[in-house]
């Protein structure tokens, strides 16, 4: 049975490929046109190194110098030894320019759809169908459109699971932004809209320990990919608890989606923290730093993933040196939110 590979490099590059009977993961690369650098070819030099950030392998011969026992449990592989039984994502850490591959498409879409979800934010829906071609990207991963009628380029993480080439953006729509100007006063479905992706190093990996995810204003857009994977998979996961910052009760959108979440991903739970609320606001106040149960993280690491804009990227990495939960990994995307 085909299986679906991402490899994903330090510039932020993923390349995608498909598995063909057994072969390994090298092999496979090699068929596609990604050339891994390698030398032994034997499970020896270390050369073809990588990381499998999620999925099912099996290594078939390691030499015992090349890779530790530390690093086995860390899933380092090699990747001419290794062959995989689920699709699967390995991650370098050198460029993609070294595999002298194409990464990254630009891509021709349609809009299909524009909704208004909350005072401030939209769901900006694109048909890639036309282009031809299966996107690819990770749950996580971010998407650079092209405002039509500029010069002008925006990034967004996709709002949506990958297999399909019907696509979704949050975006922030401000008084006077390049795209917000474009969404309110000009864009019509079937405008044509060009973007370049996949992009970014920040995407879901293999959940075998509890996750934290914790999403700030329209950082909840690269979460809604990631649960929408999670819920299509079906399968059993350890709890992901969801913490969603916003500035104002009028920002907070998607809750919907996020209660559907919780009906059909057991363990998955909410919050949502509102840090400058209006009077008639019942719910959670404050930063989202001061609503995580420290005690909780300290007895069971957790992998803990962060998207939104700086200052509340700085405030979690704060928190987890002050109370020294060191054990848990953080994955972060900090993104500046544009002004225009
Ligand atoms: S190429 Fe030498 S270990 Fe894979």
């Amino acid at each position: 049975m085909a299986h679906k590979i991402a490899f994903s490099f330090s510039d932020g590059k993923t390349l995608f490929c498909s598995t063909n009977g057994n072969e390994s993961v090298l092999d496979a690369a090699l068929r596609n046109g990604i050339k891994i650098p390698l030398d032994c070819r034997e499970g020896v030099c270390g050369t073809c190194q990588g990381r499998c950030d999620s999925g099912v392998y099996t290594q078939d011969y390691v030499d015992e110098d090349t890779l530790s026992e530390a690093d086995l449990a860390e899933r380092k592989v090699l990747t001419c030894q290794t062959r995989i039984q689920s699709d699967a994502a390995f991650s370098f850490n050198f460029d993609s320019t070294l595999c002298s591959a194409a990464g990254t498409k630009l891509v021709q879409g349609n809009v299909c759809k524009i909704e208004k979800i909350s005072a401030g934010t939209a769901i900006l829906h694109i048909d890639a169908s036309s282009a031809g071609l299966d996107l690819d990207y990770l749950p996580g991963q971010y998407a650079r459109i092209h405002v039509p009628g500029t010069d002008d380029w925006r990034s967004y993480s996709f709002a949506s699971a990958s297999g399909s080439n019907v696509l979704q953006f949050l975006v922030r729509l401000l008084p006077d932004g390049v795209m917000s100007n474009y969404l309110r006063d000009r864009c019509t479905v079937g405008d044509q809209i060009e973007f370049e992706a996949p992009l970014g190093t920040f995407y879901l990996r293999q959940i075998d320990r509890p996750l934290i995810m914790i999403a700030g204003g329209t950082g909840l857009s690269a979460f809604l990919g990631m649960l929408d994977s999670i819920a299509a998979k079906r399968a059993e996961t350890p709890p992901i608890e969801l913490f969603y910052g916003v500035r104002h009760a009028a920002d907070i959108c998607e809750v919907e989606r996020l209660e559907s979440f919780a009906a059909s991903i057991p363990g998955f739970s909410f919050q949502v923290i509102v840090s400058d609320p209006e009077p008639t606001w019942t719910g959670k106040i404050g930063y989202i730093s001061g609503h995580l149960d420290t005690n909780k993280v300290r007895d069971y690491a957790h992998d803990i993933y962060i998207c939104g804009p700086p200052p509340m990227v700085e405030s979690i990495k704060a928190w987890q040196v002050e109370h020294d939960l060191n054990t848990s990994s953080l994955y972060l995307e900090k993104f500046t939110e544009s002004n225009t």
